[in-house]
Order: C-alpha cells, then structure tokens, then sequence
C-alpha cells in the first residue's frame, strides 16, 4: 500500500478529491500547516497532494524545501490565487518547475481540480508514456515572400516525416502568427485560444511536455503528428517575445524527436525571427519569380536577417512550384546557398483547400518531392545511397 498526504482544509475540494476510488492508496489529511510539518517529517510518504491555500502566512520555499527531502514522492502543487498574489504564485510556479513537482493551475472548479488530480495520481495526464526525448531536432519553414508555400511545405513535411516512423513523435507549430493557416490547410475545428492559454506558463517558463501535448491536436489520418494551430487573435502576435519562442522551441526539442514549424515571411516578430535563427535547419521557401526570390528576400535578408546574424550559408533553399525549368541550381547560386530541393506544382485541380496534396493521388510527383525533402533535410539524400524511409530521422537527430 502507498502512503498519501492531502494536504489541504476540509471542504468540498478535499470531498471531492476523496470521491475519486485510487486503489492501493492509505490516505492522510492535514488540514493544516503544523500538522503537514510534522507529517512529512515523520511518515515516507509515496504521493502528496498540497494545496496552497494552507500557507496563507508562509512564504513559498519555506513550505517547498521541506518537500524536496521526502524522497522520490509525486508531489502536485494545487494553486491558489487568494492566498498568493501573481508574484508570489509565480514563485511557487517556478519553484514547482525547478523541483520537478506538478503545478495544477489556480482557478479551477472543485470538481475539474479533483478531475486533475486523480488523473496525475493514476498516471493518465502522463500523454508521454514514459517515453522520454534527449533533445529532438527543429526544422523552420519560412518563406521569402507571402504565398511562396512556407506552410504548404510545412505541413506536407511533417506528414511525410510523421508517416515514416511508427514510433517517432512529430510536432507541427504554427508560428505564423500574422497570419495562421495550418489549421485551414488541415480543415481542423480547433478552438483558436489554444495557443493563446499556454503563453503566461511559456513567459515563466513552467510549462510541461504534457501541458504542450494537451495543447496540440492530433491529426486523424497521421498519427504520431500533433499539431498546435495558431490563434485568431492576430494583432497579439507582439506579446510573444524572443523568450517565449525559446522556451517553446527548448520544451518542442523535449517533447517531440522533430518539431517542423510554419514561421511565414517577414522578420518583423519574435516568432519568425527565433524560430529561424534557432532551428536545426532552415528551409527558405522561394518561387521561380523575382519577386519573391530576388526583391523579397533579397530586401529582407539585407534589412534584417543579416543585422539578425542569419547566414546564407546556414539555409537550405526550397524552390516551389516548379513546373517548367528547373532554376533551382541558378537561384541558388545567386542567393549564395549550396543546398537547394525543387518542389513540383501539385495537380491544382484535384486539391481542395483543408486536404493536403500528399494525399492526393493526381500529386504523386509532388509527394515524391517532399519525402526526398524529408529525407535530404538528413544529407544524405544524394550519396548515392537513399536511406530506408525509417532511418532518415535517426540521421536527423544526429545532425
Ligand atoms: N507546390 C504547390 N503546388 C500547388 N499549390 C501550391 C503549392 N505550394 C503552395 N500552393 C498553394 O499556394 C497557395 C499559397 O501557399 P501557402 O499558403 O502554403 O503559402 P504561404 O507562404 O504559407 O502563405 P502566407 O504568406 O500567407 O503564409 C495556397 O493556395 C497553396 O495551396
Ligand atoms: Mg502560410
């Protein structure tokens, strides 16, 4: 039998909270701060459950430290806006972070509390099964002017890279935040706050792989693809600072082997600009036009992404729909980058919008086009030898 400690007042939550049947569990209450010191001093316990709201008159870390030294405990964090102010609920947030206990948000009803609760006790919010990622590997999709094809290729690319591994986890975040359209390339019915509700915990950087996989979606047809679409709020794309999107991208590497992300066009936001200057490989989407590939570009990367230290040696240039000459070499030439890929016009005619075009039979040439992306994103692609479709990431994790 595993001992628990409820540390919290009697009232409803704690009803509720013991309405939930856990088996195996020997329950003990403190409801209140003399007798939770004595009793994680003296008994071992297995799981606490503590709720701030037992600490009005104590600061954070004097009740926290304590609950370092109880051994290996699952210990979860029940917030509680009024007995901590933000600053001081902050504290505990980061502090629950840095000590690897879970947070439960303040502000939830009893009963959707007692909900969570059991769910971390009995292991169900743990969506990543144990399975625990080094560091996964990011590629940025950007584009060198709007309607090049940055999300077209993004979205291809991580279905073709989910379908090529049964056991890989693939995320595809939609960092276009002027202007979001995976969710519409996807036809997703998603509730478009998703991403909006996760940008406090990415501001303290206290957010959890689970919490990021609750907030993506899964793609009925791919799985292994989870999929955070952007938000309708699109004037707040300026509250999304360089700290955010590196705390994103750090908690994408933990979470998923490879994290391919839609960062649009210009370089005038923090999205576009850390998710290129941070990605594992960056694939700069042009058309066989000049304005996109020569004024665009051209313009941008002179007035911003060089001052931004990006190099054109550091990008792999994508050249989309293609469907004459192929100018790849040319254009790459010019832009001064040695690693280019053609991507073919998909048949057009048979593609509607929310159905990708790798699914569609009438663009096979254009699926091939992508998998070989996939697999040339590894380098290895034109050595003659083509890696078989399960070992291309395995190549890409160890880039
Ligand atoms: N290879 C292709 N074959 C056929 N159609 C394509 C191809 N690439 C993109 N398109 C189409 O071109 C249009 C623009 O593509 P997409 O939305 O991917 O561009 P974008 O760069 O993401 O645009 P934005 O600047 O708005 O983010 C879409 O209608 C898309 O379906
Ligand atoms: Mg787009």
């Amino acid at each position: 039998m595993m001992k628990a400690l409820y540390a919290m007042k009697k009232g409803e939550l704690l009803e509720k909270i013991l309405e939930h049947q856990v088996p195996h569990l020997n329950i003990s209450v403190a409801s209140d701060k003399d007798q939770f010191f004595s009793m994680i001093n003296d008994v071992h316990f297995g799981i606490v459950v503590v709720n701030c709201e037992l600490f009005a008159d104590t600061y954070p870390w004097e009740w926290m430290l304590p609950l370092t030294k109880i051994g290996n405990a699952k210990v979860l964090i029940i917030g509680d806006s009024v007995v901590y102010d933000s600053v001081m609920l902050d504290v505990v947030m980061r502090l629950a972070a840095d000590f690897s206990f879970r947070y439960l948000p303040a502000g939830g009803s009893n009963t959707e509390t007692s909900n969570l609760v059991y769910e971390e006790i009995m292991g169900k919010s743990d969506k990543l099964n144990g399975r625990v990622i080094e560091y996964g590997k990011c590629v940025t999709v950007f584009s060198a002017a709007p309607k090049d094809g940055a999300t077209t290729i993004a979205t291809n690319l991580a279905i073709s890279a989910a379908l090529s591994s049964q056991d890989m986890r693939v995320a595809l975040i939609d960092l276009n935040l002027k202007n979001p359209e995976v969710g519409h390339q996807l036809d997703l019915q998603v509730r478009s706050d998703t991403s909006l509700r996760i940008r406090p915990r990415l501001q303290t950087n206290v957010l959890h792989e689970n919490d990021l996989l609750d907030s993506c979606v899964a793609y009925s047809r791919v799985k292994g693809l989870y999929i955070m679409t952007g938000s309708n709020r699109r004037d707040t794309y300026v509250d999304m600072t360089p700290e955010m999107v590196h705390n994103l991208i750090d908690l994408c590497r933990r979470t998923f082997d490879v994290t391919v992300i839609d960062a649009g066009a210009y370089p005038d936001n923090a999205a576009t600009i850390v998710s290129v200057k941070e990605a594992d490989k960056k694939l700069l989407v042009t058309q066989n036009q000049h304005q996109s590939f020569l004024h665009s570009w051209g313009e941008w990367f002179n007035c911003s992404w060089r001052q931004f230290g990006l190099s054109t040696e550091s990008i792999d240039l994508v050249v989309n729909k293609e469907d004459k000459a192929n100018n790849a070499g040319k254009i790459a030439k010019y832009l001064e980058m040695s690693r280019y890929y053609s991507i073919p016009l998909a048949d057009e005619q048979n593609t509607s919008e929310g159905k990708p075009a790798y699914f569609n039979p009438g663009s096979a040439v254009f699926k091939s086009a992508i998998d070989a992306l996939v697999e040339s994103v590894t380098n290895v692609g034109n050595q003659g030898q083509l890696p078989s479709r399960n070992a291309w990431w395995k190549k890409l994790l160890s880039i």
